[in-house]
């Protein structure tokens, strides 16, 4: 099918064109060039709201513009999740202290194209279960990446996350999911972490989406806090996340927001 701006699948995905992954990889590389950078900010007796002004500060000199800010009423340039924090942590007054957890989901614009990554960082040191859930929620995600390719389905990433987390006696979040991006935040499809081999949507050359596993240490159940935005788990488990924006090629993928640094994974 055709819409006013290019080609769209049945079930409405968009397909870029070649020249498109250029525009992607711009704003994935601003994305994740703004991630590095951030490592050396994150340390015990720092605050999240102050690692969110320096990621503002970051996005202002590079000349970017931040997706979150003016988002649905979100106001800051960052999510920052701690701990048993799934997603959509709101940066504050919380002193990170030695051990914690965190990651960081940060969203950006050039040139009309939209970057969005997360990954894990430490502050100090972690204890053996929370690098243990850093490193299986990396991999869940690498292992998602890799059946990226035409031919194969949603559901074919989403059930090789599952499998992967799982095999490790962790669960994966089913409240929240990857998406679609492009000229847009959030498109179709849902991107989903769990599910069954050949089902969903087949993988086209030319599609933009992102995958954003949550893997906890304990139950998959999360619930949303007061503010309307902070995703914690039921049980109190810790919880990780890392987030890539990928487009699928002729026979594979591209991943647009790799670090610059090899930062990705973070050293402890
Ligand atoms: N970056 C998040 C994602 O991966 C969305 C954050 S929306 C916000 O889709 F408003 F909370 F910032
Ligand atoms: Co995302
Ligand atoms: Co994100």
């Amino acid at each position: 099918m055709e819409d006013s701006r290019g080609r769209v699948t049945r079930e409405g995905i968009r397909l870029y064109e070649p020249a498109d992954f250029d525009g992607m990889r711009r704003a994935g590389q601003a994305t994740a060039a703004i991630l590095d950078a951030v490592a050396r900010q994150v340390a015990p007796g720092v605050t999240t709201e102050a690692i969110d002004a320096f990621i503002e500060a970051e996005i202002k000199a590079m000349g970017v513009t931040s997706a979150t800010i003016g988002y649905k009423g979100y106001r800051h340039a960052s999510c920052i999740s701690i701990n048993h924090v799934v997603c959509h942590g709101i940066p504050g007054p919380k002193v990170l202290k030695d051990g914690d957890i965190l990651n960081i989901d940060v969203t950006v614009i050039v040139d009309g194209w939209f970057g969005d990554s997360s990954r894990m960082y430490v502050a100090g040191q972690p204890n053996r279960k929370a690098a243990r859930l850093i490193e299986v929620t990396h991999d869940a995600l690498m292992v998602g990446i890799e059946a990226v390719r035409p031919g194969n389905t949603f559901g074919d990433i989403g059930h090789v996350i599952q499998a992967f987390a799982e095999g490790h006696r962790m669960s994966v979040v089913r409240d929240f999911c990857g998406h679609g991006l492009g000229r847009v935040f959030h498109a179709p499809p849902n991107v989903l972490h769990y599910g069954r081999a050949g089902s969903g949507a087949v993988l086209e050359e030319g599609m933009f989406f992102t995958i954003e596993p949550m893997v906890n240490l304990g139950r998959p159940e999360t619930k949303v806090l007061a503010d309307d935005w902070t995703a914690v788990t039921r049980d109190k488990s810790l919880s990780a996340q890392f987030e890539h924006s990928v487009g699928v090629t002729a026979d594979g993928c591209e991943i647009f927001t790799t670090s610059p640094g090899g930062l990705f994974h973070p050293t402890y």
